[in-house]
């Protein structure tokens, strides 16, 4: 569908006495960073808008994508440092569509993994306003394939767990049982901050502390960093090469494939002892 196609919407809103059509909002996945990594979809959607409502993850190589006449508006979201309200940005997007305009709302990897995707539609929907999500890469699969780390693999992994280390209370009660299983790939997305707590957690309930982990900042871009040890060792190495955000851990034996799969791409490597 072309961005300048308008919503058949019969609710429509009112501007200065004259009914116009309410725009519609694009929610477009914008990768974890790696602009080849777009979809054809979104690069389109992305190429065509006339607004962009963008967050702090989304990478420079796909801003330099969007219409050089676009409207940019940042709303950010750094972990800690919201530069809006999630519901003044539910209520922005709500305005620009009313405007009768179409929106692109870009979000770093994909909108429904842990972006807050599911919420901002429902608000638009909720407002009469039309939706349409177009996927991205998730920060999991970009850096799975970028450090030769498979999520499942049939020697080590026969599932794989997303999680958040970041809760909406601020706690970090996760399902400790659940991501202590063996056999299994456990991703956590916004952990860093709890990294001390998660890795004393998983061994505390029983997974081995000489189980491989990682933590990859930056993944996919040309800053990208992996730091691989021990689960035991994990948080003194992060510590220690004081990485910093975005970063996404993954703990499980898949680790260990890093030193093989992970050769054909050069990236900045700042332990292997796992
Ligand atoms: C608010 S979540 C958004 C996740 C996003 N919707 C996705 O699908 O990847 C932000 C977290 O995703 C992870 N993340 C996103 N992009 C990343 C990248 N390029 N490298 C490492 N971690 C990344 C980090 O854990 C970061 O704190």
């Amino acid at each position: 569908m072309s961005m300048h196609n308008r919503v058949a919407d019969p609710r429509q809103c009112s501007a200065g006495g004259a009914s116009r059509p309410t725009g519609k909002v694009y929610l477009v996945g914008a990768g974890p960073g790696d602009p080849d990594l777009l979809t054809l979809k979104a690069a389109r959607v992305i190429g065509s808008a006339k607004v962009v409502v963008y967050d702090h993850l989304v990478g420079d190589g796909v801003l330099a994508l969007v219409n050089r006449n676009a409207r940019m508006i940042y709303v950010g979201k750094e972990a800690g440092n919201h530069s809006l309200p999630q519901d003044q940005i539910n209520d922005l997007l709500v305005e620009l569509a009313r405007t009768g305009l179409d929106v692109v709302r870009l979000k770093g990897g994909d909108p429904f993994m842990f972006g807050r995707g599911g919420e901002e539609m429902e608000e638009l929907l909720d407002h009469g306003v039309s939706c349409e999500v177009v996927p991205g890469i998730t920060a999991a699969c970009g850096i799975s394939a970028c450090t030769g780390m498979p999520l499942t693999h049939r020697d080590h992994a026969r599932s794989v767990i997303f999680t958040t280390g970041h809760l909406k209370d601020g706690t970090v009660n996760l399902d400790w049982p659940a991501l202590a299983r063996p056999n299994q790939t456990v991703v956590i997305y916004m952990g860093l901050g709890a990294l001390d707590i998660i890795c004393r957690e998983l061994i505390a309930h029983s997974l081995p502390g000489d189980t491989p982990a990682a933590v990859v900042h930056a993944g996919t871009t040309d800053r990208q960093v992996v730091l691989t040890d021990r689960l035991d060792r994990l948080a003194a190495s992060v510590k220690r090469a004081r990485l910093k955000s975005p970063a996404l851990i993954m703990i499980g034996s898949i680790v260990s494939l890093h030193a093989l799969l992970g050769k054909e791409r050069q990236t900045e490597e700042l332990a292997l002892t796992a």
